[in-house]
């Protein structure tokens, strides 16, 4: 593994060619890298291939058709093998059906759906005709997916009747008909709905099932090869504004970087692993690490429809043991979850399989890496505690197996081919030990294009701090052998059981409430979910002349959160208040409400407006009227 170090710092852009050409090009590329216009990057821009066709065709035209491809274990029990001939030979009705609804290349096609077979192949059908998907995680609400289906001008939702989830079958149909209600997302011209759960779905002049429209579709699709730059597609992530950004990647790159790292994070044997990630498809861990990684190295994986707990906390435990899982990635919250209700549940199962563990989505405490060491992987397996985001669209900073000494807590290397920096607020390179900002120095093969419809902001938000540098968001610093530990985000954004949320976002959900005057929201620290959602509030006295209790306020506030964005986003805790800690500037002080929310000592109120405010909610905390 050295090796690759070597061979990457010798020539990075060579090195990234080889990474690239275990893809298959329909067209190879000449040219590796044009960054003559930066931040707009452009990655074997002349070469052309097909994302599908490199996750499927491939590996049936070298005679692994009947390799396993997925492991499909439903919620309820039920379970479903599909080999790589299956996946492609779905894929390919899919896609066929897709053109007959007038899907073209370009169209955007969003998805909304629960952990089955059928979302990886109709993403992979979307891919195959160059269309671009934007998928949406099932959890959000409905009005979360209009906004998104709005700004990405998608033309189809694919979606099912539901899925299962904490034994109940959770409506999604339901979701896109508000979505598509009183004429709003005009865009949408079809319904593709898969029936999974039969719960009772209404059926509009729009809608169709995927399993008639697939019956009725050829069988044969040839995937023809589109530009490296092609945009794959848009995932929404949220930022320090109100508005989640569609964030864009596109073809060559982006494969490139999702397979070079799988293989090279997890140190992965395809002949023999038995691979599971248990992010749900919604999130860019489900792109790269469930779909594009995976599929592109052929691997054999595991897909849970369900959470956890479902219908005990056993659960996940049998899943590796039943399926032999010998790579297991998974979400440090999880962990903590776990370790929380003791090991015995661990114990009880033969998890003598694992042999790599990997963390994603927030920083891991050493407490939860050790019981993960040992606990889950026996002292035996190593852990890899993988760092990047939606916009990198694939891991930066990771150990690689083998290696070098893993440390507990810290995500140490930024991975061949990728050059990091730790800055101070000037942009000048920060001490070994001293705090700073996050920067990625030279531009890497899978990083985001562009937000969608945005250069403006694409610019702003990751460029404009310090010029050249992508700008991450994160707080880091090395520690005295150059490792790099993540001290989490610096800005607006929050991290709440690894999902990430905006308290921006969720403060002009709560202002949109007639109730609501003022909102101001903060990740306050959870043991469990690594941050929580605490929300501040004022209330309009005028508005609430029959008023209900303050406990009733804040329940009825925090549905209407979940109805606005989703559960994920639901606060944990709303407090009435009547005013707001600012500066004489106007601005917000969050750092001390974020003190309150977790109960510590209020800091320095010295730059306050009016001193007086903090000891006002302070005292209504201790008095208890909170909800
Ligand atoms: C955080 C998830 C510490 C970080 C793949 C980043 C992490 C944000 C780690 C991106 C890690 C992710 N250690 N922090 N190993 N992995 N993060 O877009 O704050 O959902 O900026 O992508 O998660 O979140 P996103």
């Amino acid at each position: 593994m050295t090796d690759l170090y070597d061979l990457a710092s010798k020539d990075r852009l060579a090195f990234w060619a080889d990474q690239a050409k275990r893809l298959f090009w329909h067209k190879p590329f000449t040219k590796t890298l044009d960054w003559s216009n930066p931040p707009f990057a452009k990655w074997f821009e002349d070469g052309q291939l097909n994302a599908s066709y490199n996750c499927l065709d491939r590996h049936v035209i070298a005679g692994n058709g009947d390799k396993v491809a997925l492991l499909f274990e439903g919620e309820p029990g039920d379970t479903k093998t599909y080999t790589y001939s299956e996946l492609l030979s779905e894929t390919k009705k899919a896609a066929n059906a897709l053109v007959g609804l007038g899907v073209q290349a370009g169209d955007r096609v969003a998805i909304y759906m629960p952990m089955i077979p059928e979302t990886i192949i109709a993403i992979l059908a979307v891919a195959r005709i160059g269309a671009v998907h934007s998928v949406v995680f099932g959890g959000f609400s409905s009005e979360s997916l209009r906004s998104r289906i709005d700004d990405a001008q998608a033309k189809l939702v694919i979606t099912a009747d539901g899925g299962y989830r904490k034994g109940k079958a959770h409506p999604l149909k339901e979701a896109v008909d508000q979505a598509l209600a009183d004429g709003n997302c005009p865009s949408i011209e079809h319904v593709l709905v898969v029936e999974r759960t039969k719960n009772e779905v209404s059926f509009g002049p729009k809608d169709l099932w995927w399993h008639e429209a697939l019956e009725a579709a050829a069988s044969e699709h040839v995937a023809v090869g589109f530009d490296s730059e092609h945009p794959l597609f848009i995932l929404y992530t949220s930022g320090t504004t109100g508005k989640p950004k569609g964030i864009l990647h596109t073809t060559g790159g982006y494969l490139t970087g999702a397979s070079y790292t799988h293989k090279t994070v997890f140190g992965l044997k395809s002949e023999t692993d038995i691979y599971w990630c248990t992010a749900d498809v919604g999130w860019i861990t489900g792109h790269s690490y469930v779909i594009y990684g995976p599929l592109v190295n052929g691997v054999t994986q595991v897909i849970y429809e369900g959470t956890p707990d479902s219908p005990s906390f056993e659960r996940w435990w049998q899943i590796i043991a039943k399926y032999q899982v010998s790579i297991f990635y998974t979400a440090p919250t999880a962990i903590r979850t776990f370790m929380k209700i003791g090991r015995e549940i661990v114990d009880g199962h033969d998890l003598s399989s694992l042999r790599i563990l990997g963390s994603v989505g927030e920083p891991i405490n050493p407490e939860a890496w050790n019981w993960y060491h040992q606990v889950v992987g026996g002292s035996r397996c190593e852990i890899v505690d993988t760092w990047w985001q939606t916009e990198t669209g694939s891991i930066l900073i990771s150990p690689i197996p083998g290696a070098f000494k893993t440390k507990p807590g810290s995500a140490q290397r930024a991975l061949p081919g990728i050059s990091v920096g730790i800055v101070d607020e000037n942009g000048v390179p920060v001490e070994r030990n001293v705090a700073g900002y996050l920067t990625i120095d030279e531009p890497w093969p899978s990083m985001l294009r562009g937000v969608w419809g945005d250069p403006t902001r694409f610019k702003e938000t990751y460029w404009n701090k310090f010029p050249g540098k992508y700008f991450a968001g994160d707080g880091a610093r090395f520690d005295e052998d150059g490792d790099i530990w993540l001290l989490g985000r610096i800005d607006d954004v929050i991290k709440v059981s690894g999902h990430r949320l905006s308290t921006a976002e969720i403060e002009s959900a709560l202002v949109e409430h007639h109730w609501v005057a003022e909102a101001a929201v903060v990740g306050a620290k959870d043991e469990i979910t690594e941050q929580a959602v605490v929300a501040f509030v004022i209330l309009r006295q005028d508005e609430i002349a029959d008023a209900p209790s303050e406990t009733d306020i804040a329940k009825i506030l925090r549905d209407w959160v979940t109805q606005k964005i989703g559960a994920i986003a639901r606060p944990r805790q709303i407090m009435v208040v009547t005013e707001l800690p600012k500066t004489r500037s106007g601005k917000i002080m969050r750092r001390l409400l974020r003190d309150v929310a977790e109960g510590k000592p209020v800091g320095d109120v010295t730059t306050l407006a009016d001193s007086s405010v903090m000891s006002a909610i302070n005292d209504k905390l201790h008095s208890g009227a909170s909800d």
